[in-house]
């Protein structure tokens, strides 16, 4: 079956779908993307992620290139197209094709990408049976990484490091020896008395839709919960430990460098939350 990609108002097949050489994403990194998770033909969080993309532009004062209520739609149809059940979608809207040149181009529209991807499932049971490793590393990134901004350049060097160091994720650590976040993911862990603890959301990470669906689900089940930084020390010596992202869920943290996290076993917090986030995309994924 032939797979389609949307690119700047028209659906063209996959492997024709470009962009031109003077794209401003393509040169500087100027411009926004999400990751949008689909379960059963439907969007998990939609507006969770519609919101902070309207956020990312403001704060880059990128024009939309559609109107939100367009957007939605051609997000529909190209996953009609490619008979995604389960999958992602990811959207990404630069400044703009112009002469390279830094200031703000005038004149010019915004680029709009659209990509699904299909996944068989989002972890694999050996993951989710065991729990996966994450290392630490420096945060060596930019001071605005509330801005889902395609500049990820930190974050692909620190994914490499991870993947040669066995591991599935790479938690950032500030100046503090505080853990900011993954390099594409959240990070939580449950304390020794059981609170379950991730940093606050400021300029300092990126504010993840499903970190705020999961603070909601511990909220409404009576999960004692805590926004604020935690030390890898005190990761380490954690009862449980998890990441969390549109493409991840919740996906359970037993290693942190050299350290067994608990256990060494997925923890019964992670699983509840893991479940409850399951559910919680099942039923009120938009349709
Ligand atoms: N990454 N922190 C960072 C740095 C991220 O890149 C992501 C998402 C998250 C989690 O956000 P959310 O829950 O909204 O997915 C946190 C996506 C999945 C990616 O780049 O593929």
């Amino acid at each position: 079956m032939a797979r389609y990609a949307y690119v700047n108002g028209r659906f063209v097949p996959h492997t024709d779908a470009v962009v031109h050489v003077e794209d401003r994403g393509y040169q500087f990194a100027d411009g926004v993307y999400e990751v949008v998770t689909i379960v059963g033909g439907r969007l998990v969080d939609e507006q969770g992620h519609l919101d902070r993309l309207t956020r990312s532009l403001n704060e880059l004062r990128i024009a939309w290139p559609v109107s939100p209520r367009v957007l939605k739609i051609l997000m529909r149809r190209l996953i009609g197209l490619n008979r995604v059940t389960q999958g992602t979608i990811y959207l990404q809207i630069t400044r703009g094709v112009a002469p390279r040149d830094f200031k703000f181009p005038k004149h010019v529209e915004s680029s709009l990408v659209l990509i699904t991807k299909r996944a068989g499932a989002f972890a694999t049971p050996a993951q989710l049976q065991d729990g996966v490793k994450v290392i630490t590393i420096p945060d060596i990134r930019w001071l605005r990484r509330d801005i889902k901004s395609v500049s990820l350049l930190p974050q692909v060097l620190g994914k490499q490091q991870a993947v040669e160091a066995g591991a599935f994720e790479a938690w950032q650590v500030d100046p503090d020896g505080n853990v900011t976040e993954g390099c594409s993911s959240n990070a939580w862990i449950v304390t020794s008395d059981g609170t379950l603890v991730t940093r606050y959301a400021n300029n300092l990470i990126l504010n993840g839709v499903t970190r705020l669906s999961i603070l909601k689900l511990a909220q409404e089940s009576g999960i004692r919960f805590e926004e604020r930084p935690f030390s890898v020390e005190e990761a380490y010596a954690a009862r449980e430990a998890f990441v969390s992202s549109a493409s991840t869920f919740v996906m359970p943290v037993t290693r942190i460098d050299d350290r067994t996290v608990g256990d060494g076993k997925p923890g019964a917090l992670s699983g509840k939350l893991r479940q409850g986030y399951l559910d919680y995309a099942r039923e009120r994924g938009a349709s």
